[in-house]
């Protein structure tokens, strides 16, 4: 994990938040890399959630919302986890720390920061939920909540989504957003973080029928996941004990990724029956039912919610991709030498190709501006001049991109550049009229 941290930093895939201030605790920024990777990540959710199908409506709901949803939703009585303090030391630990020796509580229950005996408090539940004021006055009448999931923006505007866009049920309802939860034992890089992005769909069903929807979105969810090139003997299902599932869920599995870490969830399909809606109808007053045209039936739907992290989701792209391995000759030397690279599907990768003039003379630098200028145009590309040319496929390998354009002595008489497969190291030489449709057809998958 180390390696693929310090990678993500070198290569500005994913920085420290804050770090010249010493960094803040589980919140990561973004780097050039890192948002390209992200962002394809996102848009290929998108676009197989709400642009390929036509029972899915996106939304993009505000991060505030009325502090009465999140007592409707149960999560100001029930996001919690237990926790303990150390009276002498004053850190706050899980009651469930594996580090905690004897009970919490009682006089044997020790404190795995500075060790002292009897000083930790018994459990108490403490909420997840970050809280601010609005309005200019810090009274308990003004705290409202940073929302530590999306799907509530969605279950609030259910009825507005159904009406305006025509829909009928079964139906869906997709959102990307930010969420924030004040996480106690977050940690592993960006798995566990107090501020994060979650892809997030809330389909509606008839009761009765979620059973049927939940095995159809299990299999679309994995089918999807393979999709983002994941090695599938690194992906498993992992369904939900009684004593794990959320306090809104029925039935709820994981697809888990085998991290550096161990075996861990990146997304959740779950079945949360009536229990936000009826909730909301409650609390707000509000009909929040549905009239079945066709049988005149009225009821509230039930809702099959596929929930995953887009930061959770870019780590497993990200530790999936990364290879270490022995390449040769790349620098016209035959010695082997050892390479760090990131095999990402070509369509996610943050760069698709990188352009270099062989040497910085013989018009080559002028050359490979002008191709460089021209692809710019259509596909995220990178121009490097710098270091040998084996040291720049070096760099671009840690960056997963896929393509190496070379411009070299060739080029001038018979208006073609080298093409470098990342993965296979195979060299094509292909002519410069023809580049982009040569790399657009690789990158189309
Ligand atoms: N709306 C349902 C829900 O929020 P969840 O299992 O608590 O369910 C869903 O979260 C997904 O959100 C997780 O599978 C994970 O990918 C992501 N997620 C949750 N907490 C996170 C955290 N602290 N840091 C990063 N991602 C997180």
């Amino acid at each position: 994990m180390e390696k693929l941290v310090s990678l993500a930093k070198r290569r500005g895939f994913v920085f420290q938040s804050s770090e010249i201030y010493g960094g803040l605790g589980s919140v990561w920024d973004y780097g050039p890399l890192g948002v390209e990777l992200k962002k394809n990540i996102k848009e290929r959710w998108w676009r197989s959630m709400v642009h390929e199908r036509e029972d899915i409506e996106g939304l993009d709901a505000a991060i505030l919302m009325h502090p009465k949803v999140w007592e409707a939703s149960g999560h100001v009585a029930g996001f919690t986890d237990p926790l303990v303090d150390c009276k002498h030391c004053k850190n706050r630990f899980r009651a469930d720390d594996p580090r905690i020796k004897g009970t919490p509580g009682q006089p044997d229950g020790q404190c795995p920061a500075c060790g002292t005996k009897g000083t930790l408090t018994a459990p108490r539940q403490f909420n997840l939920m970050f809280k601010t004021f609005m309005g200019p006055v810090e009274e308990q009448a003004a705290v409202i909540y940073m929302r530590p999931e999306t799907a509530q923006g969605i279950y609030v505007n259910y009825l507005n989504v159904l009406q305006s866009s025509r829909q009928k049920v079964p139906f869906g309802i997709a959102q990307i957003g930010k969420a924030f939860r004040n996480e106690i034992t977050p940690g592993n890089f960006i798995f566990r973080t107090r501020e994060f992005e979650q892809m997030e769909m809330q389909f509606f069903v008839k009761p009765g029928s979620e059973n049927d929807w939940f095995e159809r979105w299990r299999t679309e969810r994995m089918k999807w996941v393979e999709g983002l090139g994941v090695r599938p003997e690194k992906l498993r299902w992992h369904q939900h004990g009684k004593d794990e599932l959320a306090h809104y869920a029925a039935d709820a599995y994981d697809i888990q990724y085998e991290f550096p870490f161990g075996w861990q969830e990146f997304e959740g399909i779950h079945n949360r029956t009536d229990f936000d809606l009826k909730n909301h109808q409650q609390h707000s007053g509000k009909k929040l039912d549905y009239l079945d045209a066709a049988t005149n039936e009225r009821f509230i739907p039930y809702v099959v919610e596929t929930s995953a992290g887009a930061d959770r989701t870019t780590l497993v792209v990200l530790c999936d991709a990364y290879r270490e391995e022995a390449v040769k000759g790349e620098d016209g030397a035959d010695k082997e030498e050892q390479r760090v690279v990131l095999k990402l599907k070509p369509s996610l990768a943050p760069l698709k190709a990188a352009v270099f003039p062989l040497v910085n003379k013989d018009g080559m630098p002028e050359v490979a501006r002008r191709i460089y200028d021209d692809l710019r145009r259509r596909l995220n590309v990178f121009f490097d001049d710098g270091g040998s040319i084996g040291r720049r496929y070096r760099r671009q390998d840690e960056a997963g991109t896929p393509f190496g354009i070379t411009i070299d002595g060739q080029t001038s008489q018979d208006q073609t550049v080298t093409v470098r497969d990342r993965d296979t190291l195979k060299q094509v030489r292909v002519a410069n009229g023809q580049l982009v449709e040569y790399l657009k057809e690789k990158l189309a998958t």
